[in-house]
């Protein structure tokens, strides 16, 4: 058991001081029921806190961001292949992490590992519309007339619509495209539609979260408290 303003301030949800000012002010839930004293005694193992209905990491779930390598496939276990689990050390796997969505075996780049299921779900949910910033090499020069094909929304080969998505072009064969929904092979598959066949794909973003570059291909490292607090937050609206 802990003190919940010590639980919020463990989760890296504001100071301390700040805490007691914003638990007073009736903005936190434990349980669903909002408590308004700093002292109330919580477990941290069983109870679910919410700061503005946010729901706060009491440490049983565990985010890490990996820059996914090529080479390695984005599940929990393969018969034959490397998977991304494979990368990390067993005090890790031994959390229960799964990689939170799927980037193709050839694509690099950001990718969340978690034991939350309910936050993975929000982030990959259809509905939610998280977006997501590739970098991409392609066979060809994309132009404005693809951006604004991409702005209205791209028809895929097989007839399958996609949602308007941002292509940021420079003249040369890279480009950045911004997704709202994570169709199988989608980036690729939407530039092959316009004649511009996929080389390179790496990704960069998730809503607010950045790939850290410093961490190299196959490093990761967990969130910092205010990127896990961010991406929550992000997930909710
Ligand atoms: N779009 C793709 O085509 N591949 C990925 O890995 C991710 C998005």
């Amino acid at each position: 058991m802990k003190r919940l303003d010590k639980l919020l301030s463990d989760a890296g949800v504001a100071p301390r001081r700040e805490l007691k000012a914003i638990i007073r002010s009736g903005r936190v839930e434990v349980n669903g029921t909002v408590v308004t004293a700093p002292e109330t005694k919580v477990d941290e193992t069983a109870a679910s806190v919410a700061v503005d209905g946010v729901p706060v990491d009491t440490g049983q779930f565990v985010y890490y961001m990996m820059d996914k390598p090529t080479g390695v496939v984005s599940a929990t276990e393969d018969r034959t292949e490397e998977t991304v689990l494979d990368l990390l050390p067993p005090e890790v796997r031994r959390r229960g992490v799964f990689p939170v969505g799927r980037l193709d075996k050839d694509t690099t780049g950001l990718l969340l590992l978690t034991n939350d299921g309910a936050f993975a779900h929000r982030i990959i949910s259809p509905v939610s519309h998280v977006e997501k910033c590739y970098a991409a090499r392609v066979d060809g020069i994309p132009d404005e007339t693809d951006a604004a094909v991409f702005a209205t929304g791209v028809i895929l080969r097989d007839g399958t619509e996609c949602l308007p998505a941002r292509l940021e072009t420079d003249g040369t064969d890279r480009c950045l495209v911004t997704v709202r929904e994570g169709k199988y092979h989608q980036v690729k598959r939407m530039l092959a539609s316009r004649g511009k066949p996929v080389l390179e794909l790496r990704r960069l973003t998730i809503g607010a979260l950045r790939l850290d570059e410093t961490l190299g291909p196959g490093g990761f490292r967990p969130l910092t408290p205010e990127e896990r607090q961010q991406a929550l937050r992000e997930t909710m609206l």
